[in-house]
């Protein structure tokens, strides 16, 4: 799957954007949900999750980088966000927020940051419903993918294999053209990206782009 990072488009335009992305074959649209307090940046909470509900069928995937998610997560769901993943570090009580999660009808994930020890994803995988692997420090877009993390996708997936579980492996932050086979080779299965789908002339091209350089 092909989830753009709307953090990169066009926030004056977000309704054309969002078309454009569905026209070049994008299979969910990503949300960064930023409070200035887990991360150093602000973006934007509930009503521009409905506003984007509102003109788009596709999935949204709201990634909360936000301190007490537990507190919003319902706000969320009721804003129109299938996916809802939490950061690790955010949570006093991982398992109680994703079963939250769940009872709001969404889709529970867990958040690792570059260098969180892949034990809390292992821990948490039979209580999720996808892992979000972060390649960059969240907080902003257009940032550089730190090469580590895909061994350690790699990891998670011989571990899910082995435990025999099926979720996705989402990976966010600095994905384009030049490393999206290598992380789909190491097992991730959701590909975030925003800089390399909204930079450049057509959005719409990039994606097919994204996905000629996966499937080859
Ligand atoms: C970073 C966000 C990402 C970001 C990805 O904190 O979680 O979703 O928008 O943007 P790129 O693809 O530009 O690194
Ligand atoms: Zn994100």
């Amino acid at each position: 799957m092909i989830a753009p990072s709307l953090l990169s488009a066009n926030f004056a335009m977000l309704a054309e954007d969002i078309r454009a992305c569905e026209r070049g074959g994008a299979d969910m649209l990503h949300l960064d949900i930023m409070d200035g307090r887990f991360v150093p940046n602000i973006t934007f909470g509930p009503p521009i999750v409905a506003a984007v509900r509102s003109v788009s069928l596709l999935p949204l995937d709201c990634h909360l980088m936000i301190v007490e998610p537990e507190r919003y997560v319902e706000t969320f769901a009721q804003a129109g966000a299938q996916w809802i993943s939490v950061h690790v570090e955010t949570c006093q009580h991982l398992h109680r927020t994703l079963a939250l999660i769940r009872s709001c009808g969404a889709r529970a994930g867990v958040v690792l940051n570059p260098l969180t020890p892949l034990e809390y994803a292992f821990e948490a995988a039979g209580h999720a419903d996808f892992v979000l692997m972060m390649s960059v420090n969240p907080g902003f877009g257009g940032q550089e993918f730190i090469p580590s993390v895909l061994a350690r996708i790699e990891r998670l997936r011989t571990w899910l294999e082995r435990e025999r579980i099926e979720i996705p492996i989402e990976v966010d932050g600095g994905v384009h053209h030049g490393n999206a086979a290598a992380l789909v080779n190491a097992g991730a299965t959701v590909l975030v990206a925003g800089a390399a789908i909204f930079g450049g002339s057509s959005i719409a091209e990039n994606i097919t782009a994204l996905r000629a350089a996966v499937l080859g």
